[in-house]
């Protein structure tokens, strides 16, 4: 029987035109639903667009035009660009409709007639960015979150009884440790509930563009309640018809990005509870796309649109590349130079020449049809490349099921890679010159070899990049990739005698005026705002950036590792200011501090990046009491890739001096400098 599979995007926020952070979070999970698709799971993808609250009102105002009108054009986008992308959301819902007016309404009910709403009068400040109370004093007070002057507001509100859930709440991240992923979001969410939950103000009243609270339309629901109801309202919650709901209810994972884990995992959860409503399986959070070390946000002004690389390179090519470049979890950088490099190495010479040099010798030596593989034939070359094909298999869904797409795309790409090797080593453009039998065996079995792999990796691949694998799929005459039963993907079961349709190129390689393209595309739109010497590196002159050769494929079709040869005009031992700028140091606060227990060494620290507070492990117990590092501003490289010392995941490392035989000790500065800052 198949099984059910619910995953959610946020709803996004309409007072913003959509970006690539955006398309981010929904490519990902498009890229879920597919391969569950795939293997036959009865899926359900929603994703939608967040309309209401003062924040969206304002935007209105200051565009002219009505909340409504403002928000039905905006949502339109949103929709728009995803069915151009051809995402495969089975639903869209907006806040502003009627199915999610009554099931927030229904919700509400429920909630207060359990007993977890009550009516109180509140004075304070309150964050319009985040739509939020924040713990700041006086009018104008900057939010503590976003930095933002905050508002002094005095209200009679709703509150919803969190501080009851508190217990609850703990139990749940302890039980069910996967229930927020990854490890560092749970930590931080489980010492944020542990230091204790105040009740939340739930209604307002100084605005009206929102929902009404039943029985007293003064009222709108607070703008988070409204909003993460979408996830059980899309689905006919407090509706006459709440089948979807009954069928597909608990989610099984809400994707979303970093900065709204408090939202998702303590408000969320402890509104379900209230309403005696069983709780999503698990909410997965991202890290943000960064464009020039900041994140990717319109107020930033550093936001980059999908059209522009959708035209250019196509959508595979973006999937490709977020869910490559981006280790999932983690902050990632975006680059134009990047993305084409990634595009060429991979998907042009890699996947794209594979499919054509493997297609066209079939065709050119076995008249377009699968040849047989003789076992007469074979070398250990042929069951080396089909021992691995298999283990990628494995290995992908296991990867790819803990949603480290960089990682079981990298498994993939380590086959294809193989298979070059293989090819360049078994020369079967030389057996193809020769007409005897046994060289006319080997080449069957090379190419047949080649093909196997090709359609496996193909099949794999093929909720990351649908257009681009369904082709290649097509050109190897297997029909429908959308028809494919991935359960049934196993070496060997290539047809022989298939055949091939049409070969064409998949992938054409890109040059440097792509780049150069793109860039000019983003300027007008007004997008990143930033001059291009700055991003483009390479042929634009100007660039502060030193070009690396390693960003710069050359002309022609060079394979892949001649273009990913460092530059040759640094000297040996050197490194560039690109190398450099890879390193990630930044201002971090200490927050808390403590021993690892059975080490002399170790010591847990909890740090404040401005942006989020991370978990440290660091060897300086023997240099510092813990007590002493509280509130103190150290220097990490913010951008090093976790690991485990003692169980616990490091993520950072702090710079300190290391004398010869000494203790160590810690950068630090003469002057304040705030939190966050990067050192260059
Ligand atoms: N409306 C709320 C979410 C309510 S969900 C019940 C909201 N909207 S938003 O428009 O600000 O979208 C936030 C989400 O968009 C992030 O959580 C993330 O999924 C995605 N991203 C927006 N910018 C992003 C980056 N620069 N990088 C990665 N993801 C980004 O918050």
């Amino acid at each position: 029987m198949s099984k059910k599979f619910y995953i959610t995007t946020p709803i996004y926020y309409v007072n913003a035109h959509p970006h690539i952070g955006h398309a981010y979070t929904t490519i990902a999970c498009d890229t879920i639903a597919r391969r569950h698709r795939m293997l036959g799971d009865d899926t359900w993808f929603l994703t939608g667009t967040d309309e209401h609250g003062q924040k969206i009102e304002r935007a209105a105002q200051a565009a002219g035009k009505t909340p409504q009108q403002f928000t039905d054009e905006i949502s339109a986008e949103f929709r728009a660009l995803w069915e151009r992308m051809g995402l495969t959301h089975d639903d869209f819902i907006r806040t502003t409709s009627e199915r999610h007016r009554q099931g927030v309404q229904a919700l509400w009910r429920k909630i207060r007639d359990n007993g977890y709403i009550y009516k109180g009068t509140y004075t304070g400040q309150y964050c319009v960015s985040d739509e939020l109370y924040v713990d700041a004093v006086g009018p104008g007070a900057p939010c503590p979150d976003c930095g933002r002057p905050t508002e002094t507001v005095h209200e009679e509100n709703y509150y919803f009884k969190l501080s009851a859930f508190q217990d609850q709440l703990i139990r749940l991240y302890t039980e069910q440790p996967d229930f927020i992923r990854p490890e560092t979001r749970r930590n931080e969410v489980l010492s944020f509930v542990r230091g204790g939950l105040r009740d939340l103000s739930i209604s307002r009243s100084t605005f009206s563009w929102g929902i009404p609270v039943p029985d007293d339309p003064k009222h709108v629901v607070y703008v988070w309640l409204d909003a993460l109801a979408n996830y059980i309202t899309a689905l006919g919650y407090g509706s006459s018809d709440p089948s979807k709901f009954d069928k597909y209810w608990p989610a099984d994972v809400h994707m979303i990005g970093k900065e709204i884990v408090r939202f998702h995992c303590v408000y969320w959860p402890a509104f379900l509870l209230a309403a005696g409503l069983p709780l999503p399986k698990g909410i997965t959070a991202h890290g943000w796309l960064l464009f020039e070390e900041s994140k990717m946000s319109k107020s930033r002004g550093n936001i980059v649109r999908a059209e522009t690389i959708v035209d250019v390179l196509g959508t595979d090519a973006l999937r490709y590349f977020l869910l490559r470049e981006v280790v999932f979890g983690q902050d990632g950088s975006f680059s134009f130079d990047a993305l084409v490099q990634r595009y060429n190495s991979d998907l042009a010479n890699g996947l794209g020449n594979l499919a054509s040099r493997t297609l066209t010798m079939i065709t050119r030596y076995f008249k377009g049809e699968v040849p047989y593989p003789s076992h007469a034939a074979h070398t250990p070359s042929d069951a080396a490349i089909a021992d691995a094909a298999r283990k990628v298999i494995a290995d992908y869904g296991t990867l790819f099921d803990q949603y480290q797409f960089s990682r079981a795309l990298e498994t993939a790409w380590g086959l294809v890679s193989a298979v070059d090797k293989y090819i360049v080593e078994n020369e079967p453009w030389s057996l193809g010159d020769k007409q005897d039998e046994e060289s006319r065996s080997r080449l069957a079995t090379v190419l047949y070899t080649s093909a196997e792999a090709l359609r496996i990796v193909t099949a794999l691949a093929h909720p990351v990049m649908p257009d681009a694998t369904a082709k290649i799929w097509a050109q190897m005459g297997l029909g429908d990739i959308g028809k494919f039963d991935l359960t049934q993907l196993q070496w060997g079961q290539l047809h022989l005698g298939t055949k091939l349709g049409e070969v064409q190129a998949v992938f054409p390689r890109a040059d440097k005026s792509v780049v150069e393209r793109m860039q000019k595309m983003e300027e007008q739109s007004g997008g990143t705002g930033v001059p291009p010497a700055t991003i483009a590196g390479g042929e634009t002159g100007a660039s502060p950036v030193q070009p690396s050769a390693a960003r710069q494929p050359a002309a022609g079709t060079p394979p892949p590792a001649a273009a990913a040869k460092p530059a040759a005009t640094i000297p040996d031992g050197k490194i560039s200011i690109d190398d450099f700028a890879k390193v990630e140091l930044r201002v971090a606060q200490v927050k808390t501090a403590e021993r690892v227990k059975g080490t002399d060494k170790l010591l847990r620290l909890e740090v404040d990046l401005g942006t989020e507070v991370r978990q440290l492990v660091a060897g300086i117990a023997e240099a510092y009491e813990p007590e002493t590092l509280i509130g103190r501003k150290i220097v990490i490289v913010a951008n090093l890739a976790p690991r485990k010392l003692r169980g616990l995941e490091s993520n950072g490392m702090i710079v300190a001096a290391s004398p010869e035989g000494g203790k160590p000790v810690l950068a630090s500065f003469l002057e304040d400098v705030p939190v966050g800052t990067r050192l260059k």
